[in-house]
């Protein structure tokens, strides 16, 4: 068995998950196995969603596996990002017993998913210093350790916080926790980082997982394209732990047609925008005597420090600008994190606060 397959769930490994129709090879041209309608909806244009859709696509795998320069394998197609999370929790955590170790204040849905699995959540804080919010991979590594814990979630560039992990911190903790944990390393913000992304790892640490997702830089949210790359033996795990049919064939062509050349040279133009206006909006949030620092980023959001985040978050809401209060979150009582627009709408937030601190 391999070393990762060591750490899934005992009960889980042989696991066979449902075998559905489109799971059989057989050949035919008359397919009566699935109870389908042997006519396509009248506002089906396409008529490509009679079937059963593929349960993963063979076209937008290898599209997806070459986009993030895996290969197929290795690469599990999920609605977005947030079902790889699910699975992972579910196939490698016993409920009530293996632990979940998450880096607080992050993206939610990690503690989510480990809640609705009775997983213990361990909190390592991220800390406070010069560069940003950063996380302690010390006490990560110790805390993993000593709780047991299956799955250490790390997010990078990190949501809200915005830093970005070097691949040797990851490497060094990967390497710490083998045959103990898996490092999962959520790169939904990758695109608009400098740092590489973790798959580039794979060959010297099989406990990695990386996440990615069409939902952000490429724009296609609604289509809920995520995927999880890792160890071939754990993406078939994790497949048949999932919903039989879970990638809806107009999103699969949406997604793969999305990923043509052109659609891809468009989105690399989107995202060098993203990051020449994150700089700009750094620089005129930072010039604003009501804010208190702007958190350095590599993702297409800045994390704001008000003296008065109430007064700036209604302020901007008065203007018709919709920002994500993060006044719930540990650390985070004074600020707000604000996605980068179009240099319109990012000239907007500017005015707004500028207005806001002019009436004050
Ligand atoms: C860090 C992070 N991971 C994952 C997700 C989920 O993305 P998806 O749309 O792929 O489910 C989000 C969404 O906001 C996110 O911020």
């Amino acid at each position: 068995m391999s070393d990762v397959l060591a750490l899934v769930r005992e009960d889980l490994r042989g696991f066979a998950g449902y075998k559905s129709a489109r799971s059989e090879t057989m050949r035919g041209d008359v397919w009566l196995n699935a109870n389908e309608s042997a006519w396509p909806n009248s506002a089906d244009a396409t008529a490509n969603s009679r079937r059963y859709p593929d349960p993963q696509p063979a076209a937008l795998r290898d599209a997806l596996a070459a986009l993030y320069g895996c290969e197929a394998p290795q690469l599990l197609i999920g609605r977005g990002s947030d079902e790889a999370i699910d699975l992972l929790v579910r196939a490698l955590c016993n409920p009530g017993k293996d632990a979940v170790v998450i880096t607080p204040p992050v993206f939610g849905m990690y503690a989510v998913c480990a809640r609705l699995q009775n997983a213990p959540v361990i909190d390592v804080s991220l800390r406070e210093v010069a560069e940003g919010l950063e996380p302690d991979l010390d006490a990560i590594a110790a805390a993993a350790i000593d709780a047991r814990a299956k799955l250490v979630f790390l997010c990078s560039p990190s949501n809200p916080a915005g830093s970005a992990i070097p691949l040797a911190d990851i490497a060094r903790l990967a390497k710490r926790l083998q045959g103990i944990a898996l490092v999962v390393v959520d790169e939904a913000y990758g695109e608009f980082s400098t740092v590489p992304s973790a798959v580039t790892l794979f060959s010297g640490c099989s406990n990695i997982v990386v996440l990615r997702t069409l939902s952000k830089a490429h724009a296609l949210a609604a289509a809920r394209i995520g995927v999880a790359i890792a160890d071939a033996s754990l993406i078939e795990v994790l497949r048949r732990c999932q919903a039989p049919y879970p990638v809806p064939t107009p999103c699969a062509e949406l997604a793969l047609a999305g990923l043509a050349p052109e659609a891809l040279a468009e989105t690399a133009r989107r995202i060098a925008l993203v990051r020449s206006e994150r700089t700009r909006l750094q620089a005129a949030l930072a010039d604003l005597p009501g804010v208190l620092r702007v958190y350095p980023s590599q993702g297409n959001y800045l994390l704001v420090r008000f003296g008065d985040a109430e007064s700036a978050f209604r302020s901007l809401l008065a203007a018709g600008v919709v920002v994500r209060d993060q006044r719930g979150a540990p650390q985070l009582g004074d600020a707000l994190r604000i996605t980068i627009g179009s240099p319109e709408q990012n000239d907007r937030v500017i005015s707004a606060l500028q207005l806001q601190e002019a009436a004050a």
